[in-house]
């Protein structure tokens, strides 16, 4: 049996020769660059790929890996808004991700940024920086205070209510499917309007679906929520317009943005740009705020989640060269 894995990067390494190690039956060979039409070749012979969400998987990448004789597709990511379902089908492709590998990875990514932006973090330490040593006017607000609302009460949004919580803050939480066990603790509001006019920090913990919550933050939804309230994206880019984000900013109707995924981070984020600069002026606009906290995409990056994402990742490819379906195979 043998499995290709795609963008393979130096962290991964000590991972996969676990998993290798753990698996010597399995042949396995990989690369650093990412899986596209031009690399579908590098798989040819292989019962399964193996790949991270960076690129489209497009029709065209899957045709060119469908055509190089591979159809089993495990993803060492959860999301999987960038893979072209309707190509998968139409070349019978087995697709799975890993839906659960550090849940805490980004929550505590999530709580750590908030509580940086209430405490006025880089303010503080612009100033100290400049030797400015002075208290006023950079005083912080204290998580207790703050009504968190969680859009999205899977195993992130719990792990981030959880740690929210310990904080001493009141959470609330919208979410079309409810966890029962929550339920019980009276933490949902019925309506997505209702956590956004009740919460001072609002928090996605939500897939994007391409096509039904497209920039559900945007100018009407931000004109709902509370004066000097603070929204966290560590989800995804598209479910937030960033014009409109900006706009909020400008006129201080937001208090700060948490921004760990951006709607145009595919081809910036995961790059150095510190030589020749961002081409992104929006994006370089929003690093350079003191109130806007981004991070490139790396709530989920911690060798705790790297390990659980290339192990379970290859446990899937595994079973799919089998012909058995994994737990963590995607419906569709
Ligand atoms: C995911 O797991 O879907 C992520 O957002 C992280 C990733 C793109 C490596």
């Amino acid at each position: 049996m043998k499995i290709f894995a795609y963008g393979i990067r130096d962290d991964e390494k000590p991972s996969l020769e676990d998993w290798k190690s753990a698996h010597p039956e399995v042949e396995v060979d990989y690369t650093q660059e990412l899986l596209t039409p031009e690399t579908a070749a590098l798989a040819k012979g292989s019962d399964s790929a193996v790949v991270y969400q960076q690129l489209d998987y497009s029709r065209e990448t899957l045709a060119a890996l469908a055509e190089n004789g591979v159809t089993n597709l495990s993803l060492r990511n959860v999301g999987t808004d960038n893979i072209d379902f309707d190509a998968a089908k139409a070349f019978n492709f087995n697709v799975s991700n890993v839906p659960v590998y550090s849940p805490n990875a980004i929550a505590e990514h999530a709580a750590i940024q908030v509580s940086a932006l209430l405490s006025q973090a880089k303010v503080m330490e612009n100033k100290v920086q400049k030797r400015d040593l002075r208290w006023e006017p950079t005083i912080r607000r204290e998580v207790r205070d703050q009504v968190v609302g969680v859009v999205g009460t899977g195993h992130i949004g719990r792990v981030f209510m959880q740690i929210m919580q310990g904080f001493g803050a009141k959470v609330i939480a919208y979410d079309v499917y409810r966890n029962a066990e929550l339920e019980k603790t009276g933490v949902y509001v019925d309506t997505l309007d209702e956590l956004l006019a009740q919460s001072d920090i609002v928090s996605l913990h939500i897939p994007h679906i391409p096509g039904t919550n497209d920039q559900m933050i945007n100018a009407e939804t931000i004109a709902k929520m509370k004066d000097d309230a603070v929204l966290v994206n560590v989800s995804r880019g598209l479910l937030v317009d960033t014009d409109a984000v900006v706009a909020a900013l400008d006129s201080k109707k937001l208090f700060g943005f948490v921004m760990d995924t951006y709607e145009g981070e595919v081809g910036v984020f995961n790059k150095d740009w510190s030589v020749n600069g961002l081409d992104d002026k929006r994006l370089d606009d929003l690093i350079s705020r003191e109130n806007v906290f981004v991070t490139p995409h790396t709530a989920f990056y911690t060798t705790h989640a790297v390990k659980e994402m290339v192990h379970q990742s290859f446990d899937a490819a595994v079973a799919f060269a089998k012909g058995e379906t994994p737990s963590i195979a995607v419906k569709y």
